[in-house]
C-alpha cells in the first residue's frame, strides 16, 4: 500500500535493522578484517575499531577526494587504515600514528594480511612528538584524527599545519553519545571534543559538517568532516560570529 507521498512506511523498522541493512549491503568488511576483530579481541585492545559503515564512508571520502597521502593519528589494530588504504590510488601512501607498540604491532601483522604493506607505514610514539618531525615533508591530502580524544585541539593544529587548501580533515567520535551538549562537563574527554568542534566551526580556513554515526558501543556519535579552504573568504554568510 501506497500512501500519496512513497510507500507505507515500516513504523516498527528499528534504527539498529536499518543500520545492519546499510552495513549488510554497502560495507561489508572481508576476511581479514573480521580476523582483526577477533585477534584484538583476544589481545584485550578495546573494541572500538571504526563500524563496517564509518570504514565505507571513510574509503569514500579517500575515493572522491582524490587523496593520494594520508595521515591518521591512532591505528589501533589498524581496521580504518585497512578502508583508506584500499581507497588509494596506485602510488598513494598511507602514515598512521600509534602511541602503543602492541597496537602497531598487531595492525602491521593485519596491514601485511591485507596486501597493503607497500602502501602503509605505522609510526609508533606519541602523535604530538611524530607530528612535530613532519613538517619537512610533502602536505598531507587528508587527515583522519582517531587517537587519545583529549588531544584533539592539538592534532587539529597540526592537521591544520600540515595539509593544504582542498585537503580534508576529519575527526571521529566528536558527539560522545550527545555528551556535547553538556554546558560544563567534568570529563576532560568531552570538553576537548566540544573545543575540537568550536574551533572548527569558527575556523575560517574550514567548511565543515558532523555525520551521524553509530560507534562500537553502539552508542550515538559522529565524524567530522571538514575542508581547507582554497579562499578563507569564501561562503563567510553562514560563518558562526
Ligand atoms: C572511544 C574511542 C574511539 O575512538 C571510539 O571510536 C569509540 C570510543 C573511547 O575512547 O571511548
Ligand atoms: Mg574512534
Amino acid at each position: 500500500m501506497s500512501t500519496p507521498h512513497g510507500p507505507a512506511t515500516r513504523a516498527h523498522a528499528t534504527e539498529a535493522d536499518l543500520l545492519d541493512y546499510i552495513a549488510g549491503r554497502y560495507a561489508r568488511e572481508d576476511s581479514v578484517q573480521q580476523e582483526l576483530r577477533r585477534a584484538a579481541l583476544e589481545q584485550g585492545l578495546p573494541p572500538i575499531h571504526v563500524s563496517p559503515t564509518l570504514g565505507r564512508i571513510l574509503s569514500l571520502l579517500v575515493g572522491i577526494s582524490g587523496a593520494r597521502r594520508i595521515l591518521e593519528i591512532g591505528t589501533l589494530a589498524g581496521n580504518s587504515a585497512i578502508w583508506m588504504a584500499r581507497a588509494l590510488p596506485a602510488g598513494g601512501t598511507l602514515l598512521s600514528l600509534e602511541r602503543e607498540e602492541k597496537h602497531a604491532a598487531l595492525a602491521r601483522g593485519f596491514i601485511e594480511k591485507a596486501g597493503l604493506a607497500d602502501r602503509v607505514t605505522i609510526r609508533v610514539g606519541p602523535a604530538l612528538d611524530s607530528l612535530a618531525a613532519l613538517t619537512q615533508e610533502p602536505s598531507f591530502d587528508l587527515v583522519f584524527i582517531d587517537a587519545n580524544k583529549d588531544d584533539y585541539p592539538a592534532y587539529l593544529e597540526w592537521a591544520l599545519r600540515l595539509t593544504r587548501p582542498g585537503s580534508l580533515i576529519l575527526a571521529d567520535n566528536v558527539i560522545r553519545n550527545g555528551a556535547v551538549l553538556e554546558t560544563d562537563p567534568t570529563d576532560a574527554d568531552v570538553r576537548a571534543v566540544q573545543r575540537y568542534n568550536d574551533l572548527v566551526a569558527h575556523d575560517p580556513r574550514l567548511e565543515a559538517v558532523i555525520l551521524f554515526t553509530r560507534n562500537a558501543g553502539d552508542n550515538l556519535d559522529g565524524i567530522s568532516v571538514a575542508r581547507v579552504r582554497a579562499n578563507p573568504s569564501e561562503d563567510r554568510a553562514f560563518a558562526y560570529e
